[in-house]
């Protein structure tokens, strides 16, 4: 896609932090904004926010777990603008509960609960828009939000789940191409960014809710992982680079290049058929408070 003007973006997650920064750099492109997000009060906020820039903005009430919620946000969006072209699939939520607990011993509502937004999530929104966007033919782009949790290893659920949407994302641009669409797809892998992810409990269903492995590990990990997002990148930076990518139509968005070793390494570490390489979150905090911004 080279010109945003006129055409309507459609962003989940979009009442905070990255997709709020999306939905302001939709806004000053001068796009028709749809947000859709599971926190309405948050949600009500974010498009006062967008209105303000003068755009057209629809907020929409979603909980990207289920598909008929999302299909529902989709009509709504079709119904109020006609024809969407960026989609970014980009809601995700990252489990404390889990804390101090080996793969085997997390409970299945917490794999429900990050795999159901984190990878459902995104097939949901790929199945309500693309057979749209096929239809009205104009070039159009979604943009899945991963994680460099989905090139690195371990991650527990997040990062199984992360990994799924780079590979599932992988596969619907080679579809988009085998059908000849005028549709392009690219999955966002950003480091630490500056946003409430470490609240994600804050927006856990009823159905999905889950007790604390450990209250005492879940409160430090919550508080460390505050402090590395608080020195992340702003979400401003991230949208910025998102568009200039889907201009330049890049496939893979990393905009954290301080990573780039580790991603390199990893790889390297599958071709020698060797032993599962580290990310090593204490030489991250002491790079970070070396003054690295990651
Ligand atoms: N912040 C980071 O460092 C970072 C790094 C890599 C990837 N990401 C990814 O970026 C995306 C955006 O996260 P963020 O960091 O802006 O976090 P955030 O918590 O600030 O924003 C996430 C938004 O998703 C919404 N959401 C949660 N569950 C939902 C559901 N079931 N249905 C609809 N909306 C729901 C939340 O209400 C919130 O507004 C996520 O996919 C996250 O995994 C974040």
């Amino acid at each position: 896609m080279q010109s945003f003007e006129g055409k309507t973006a459609f962003i989940t997650g979009a009442a905070s932090g990255i997709g709020l920064a999306l939905a302001e750099r939709a806004a000053a492109e001068r796009m028709n904004v749809v947000l859709a997000d599971i926190e309405e009060e948050a949600l009500a906020r974010a498009v006062r926010k967008i209105e303000e820039r003068q755009v057209r903005a629809l907020g929409v009430p979603v909980n990207t777990m289920l598909e008929e919620s999302v299909d529902a946000a989709a009509e709504r969006a079709i119904a109020e603008f006609g024809r969407v072209h960026l989609v970014f699939n980009n809601a995700g939520v990252a489990s404390t509960r889990s804390a101090g607990r080996a793969l085997w011993e997390i409970s299945d509502k917490d794999w429900d609960w990050v795999m159901g937004v984190n990878f459902y999530g995104v097939l949901y929104g790929i199945r309500a828009f693309v057979p749209h966007m096929l239809e009205h033919g104009e070039s159009s782009h979604i943009v899945n939000t991963a994680s460099l949790a989905g090139v690195l290893p371990g991650g527990g659920t997040y990062g199984v789940s992360k990994h799924a949407v780079l590979a599932m994302t992988e596969g619907l641009q080679r579809d988009f191409a085998a059908r000849g669409a005028n549709i392009n797809a690219s999955v966002l892998c950003p480091g630490f960014v500056n946003t409430n992810i470490h609240r994600a409990e804050r927006n856990r269903p009823v159905l999905v809710a889950a007790d604390s492995a450990n209250p005492e590990l879940e409160q430090q990990g919550t508080a460390f992982m505050s402090d590395l997002l608080s020195h992340g990148k702003q979400p401003s930076e991230i949208a910025d680079i998102v568009f200039q990518s889907i201009r330049e139509n890049r496939f893979y968005i990393l905009p954290h290049p301080a990573w780039d070793e580790f991603v390199r390494s990893r790889v390297e570490q599958i071709l020698a058929r060797g032993p599962v390489a580290s990310t090593d979150m204490m030489e991250m905090q002491r790079r970070r408070e070396a003054g690295e911004v990651f």
